[in-house]
């Protein structure tokens, strides 16, 4: 067993590192053979098409059954639903929902579902497109459409943001716990249990954190009532995101994340802890990962937490770095000599993690860029959550059959698990999972007000809306059950061997330039080598003056003090004369060399 200083330094290790070589070792580590991946696909199978069958498959997946982000009316409405909720003013709505709805062929759309709902929408959508799309009409009738429009706008205002809200209501149990509890006392009947999460994250200021810590601690409050069984495992639990319990939730902020977030944090956990209820942190943007990990790590070491099971983390199996990260919260349970509980699920901030990684031309991805190496790594991570039973009680978070499936086959009879959905998503799925197998399911059921759901909604319309989401293919039936469940293995080897992979962060204006370089801030190993590089210069005093054609500048000498630290005497500078600019003027030559040396030394500069 690796001491856990070191399976965090393999954490960090792992941050950037490439996808083949860890996919290679993932799969040896899921450990499952040829029978068993071809019952696994022919299970999973078998349960696509049960749901097919089903009278009522689930709003969602018939939703994106028609709308994916495979067609650019899907595209449109997912950007407008990301856009609606957030715009301001009555105006730019109207601009938007024109941009967005208009010159799209909606038409291609109607009577398509199985949803009386979604068909309706179809409708709706056709009418707002015509009424507003005035460029393929004579003159006359664009006239009159611009009366309709002009009369219509607030009425079609108020008609898209009410259907864009009611897609939010698939998402949301209710606007209050106390709402949320009665709407999901249905469920809980029928074998499922609850981790309520309060939306709001990100906390921009202080009083958004305080505002949201508050919330968290009134639900803990309000469930406490409801947690009346001494099993952990069969009461409401509560979610919660630690960028809503503190604004500056970044490493170069560490003592005050662990001050100020862990004071908060602390809190709610002794009153998780007090009522018996689990309590679990979700996993959000990679670059948080490495201090959530201390943050976890100060939390769990309260002593008065021992003897308590309900302290849970959440682990995302797209990010490169989950397997070890497993492997330290087994051992940090063991050093500690706690039971843990640990979510495991796929990981919803894909694009973002890709657009920033790209943005700041890093050396690799911390995600796996292909669907099924991330598939590859949740079976790696469920086989470690299973054999680290004696610490770990696994939560396996997914919609697809095909993970769930592998769960069933790698898990040994009686064994101590629970499945997972998100409230409004995988109705059917686990309905028939659960009288299968009789393995438990909590639903995850965000709780507030539309206002916050923003970040939420956004983040299940693209993992949904894109078409290799499970929950996007299950309903359709072009694509055969078995593809829909393909084993990711045999997807992998095909694919790898294709050679065709995202392009590198670096190169991603090749052939025209490279990108430019960005430091990587939030990893620790990358602030060591910076600081390594700096050191050399930290007790280095700059002397600077301006060159001139006449040689260097004169004149009074000005300290420069470091603003961040007073007692740190920069250097001293010249600044420049009025003469200066005048000499450096009346030098100044044109620069007649060809315009390619001229690149090339400008290139230079900016490398
Ligand atoms: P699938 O369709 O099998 O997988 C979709 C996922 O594959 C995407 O979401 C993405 O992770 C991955 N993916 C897609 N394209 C690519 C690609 N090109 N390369 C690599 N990977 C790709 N998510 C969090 O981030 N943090 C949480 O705390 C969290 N809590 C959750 C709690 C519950 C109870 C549930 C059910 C989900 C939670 N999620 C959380 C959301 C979860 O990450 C997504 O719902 C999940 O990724 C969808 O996976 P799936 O197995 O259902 O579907
Ligand atoms: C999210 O907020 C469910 O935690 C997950 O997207």
């Amino acid at each position: 067993m690796k001491h856990i200083s070191e399976i965090r330094t393999r954490i960090r290790d792992l941050h950037l590192t490439d996808e083949v070589e860890l996919v290679t070792q993932l799969i040896k580590i899921a450990n499952l053979s040829k029978k068993d991946r071809i019952e696994i696909v022919e299970n999973a199978a078998f349960l696509v098409e049960k749901i097919r069958s089903d009278k009522n498959p689930g709003l969602m997946e018939v939703f994106l059954a028609e709308y994916g982000l495979s067609n650019s009316e899907g595209i449109a409405l997912m950007c407008l639903a990301e856009a609606l909720l957030r715009v301001p003013d009555a105006y730019t709505m109207d601009e938007l929902i024109e941009d967005k709805l208009t010159d799209k062929k909606w038409s291609q759309h109607i009577g398509n579902s199985s949803s009386s709902l979604v068909n309706a929408s179809t409708w709706a959508l056709i009418l707002t497109g015509k009424v507003l799309d005035e460029t393929k009409e004579s003159k006359i009738h664009s006239a009159m459409h611009r009366l309709i429009k002009r009369v219509g706008e607030p009425v079609i205002r108020q008609a898209v943001k009410a259907a864009m809200k009611e897609m939010g209501n698939q998402f949301v149990l209710g606007e209050t716990i106390e709402k949320a509890v009665k709407r999901g006392q249905k469920y809980q009947k029928s074998d499922y249990t609850y981790s309520y999460d309060m939306l709001g994250e990100a906390a921009i200021t202080d009083n958004d954190a305080i505002k949201f810590t508050k919330a968290y601690a009134d639900t803990i409050s309000y469930l406490a009532k409801h947690s009346k069984d001494s099993d952990v495992r069969n009461n409401p639990g509560i979610s919660i995101k630690l960028s809503a319990l503190f604004p500056r939730y970044e490493l170069i902020h560490k003592s005050a994340v662990l001050e100020t977030m862990g004071k908060r944090l602390s809190n709610l956990i002794l009153m998780a802890r007090n009522a018996n209820m689990g309590l679990n942190i979700d996993a959000e943007e990679a670059d948080r990962l490495d201090l959530s990990l201390d943050v976890i790590e100060q939390a769990l070491s309260d002593p008065r937490l021992k003897g308590w099971d309900g302290f849970g983390v959440v682990v995302q199996a797209y990010g490169k770095r989950a397997i070890a990260v497993i492997d330290w919260l087994h051992a940090l349970s063991e050093k500690l000599d706690r039971k843990i509980m640990i979510r495991l699920v796929k990981g919803a901030y894909w694009d973002t993690e890709i657009k920033r990684t790209q943005t700041d031309a890093f050396d690799n991805y911390p995600v796996f860029t292909k669907k099924c190496a991330t598939d590859i790594s949740y079976l790696a991570c469920a086989r470690r959550l299973l054999d680290f039973s004696d610490r770990i009680y696994p939560q396996f978070a997914t919609h697809n059959a095909h993970s769930i499936h592998a769960v069933l086959r790698m898990s040994k009879p009686n064994q101590n698990f629970e499945f997972q959905r998100l409230h409004g998503m995988g109705g059917a799925l686990y309905d028939h999972t659960i009288a299968l197998s009789k393995i438990r399911c909590r639903i995850y059921a965000p709780v507030g007000i539309h206002d916050d759901l923003l970040a939420y909604l956004v983040r299940r319309l693209l993992e949904n809306g894109a078409n290799s989401s499970f929950v996007n293919k299950i309903l359709d039936k072009n694509v055969p059950s078995e593809e829909v469940v393909f084993d990711p293995i045999i997807d992998w080897n095909i694919i790898s061997k294709k050679n065709k992979w995202l392009t590198k962060p670096a190169d991603l204006y090749q052939p025209e330039r490279k990108n430019s370089l960005g430091f990587d801030i939030t990893s620790v190993n990358e602030l060591e080598r910076i600081n390594l590089a700096r050191n050399d210069f930290a007790q280095k005093k700059w002397v600077v003056s301006s060159h001139l054609a006449s040689g260097t500048a004169t004149g009074v000498f000005q300290t420069i003090i470091n603003p961040a630290d007073i007692n740190d005497t920069v250097g001293t500078v010249i600044n420049a004369s009025e003469n200066d600019v005048i000499c450096a003027i009346e030098n100044a030559m044109p620069w007649i060399i060809p315009h390619d040396q001229r690149a090339e030394i400008l290139n230079k500069v900016a490398d």
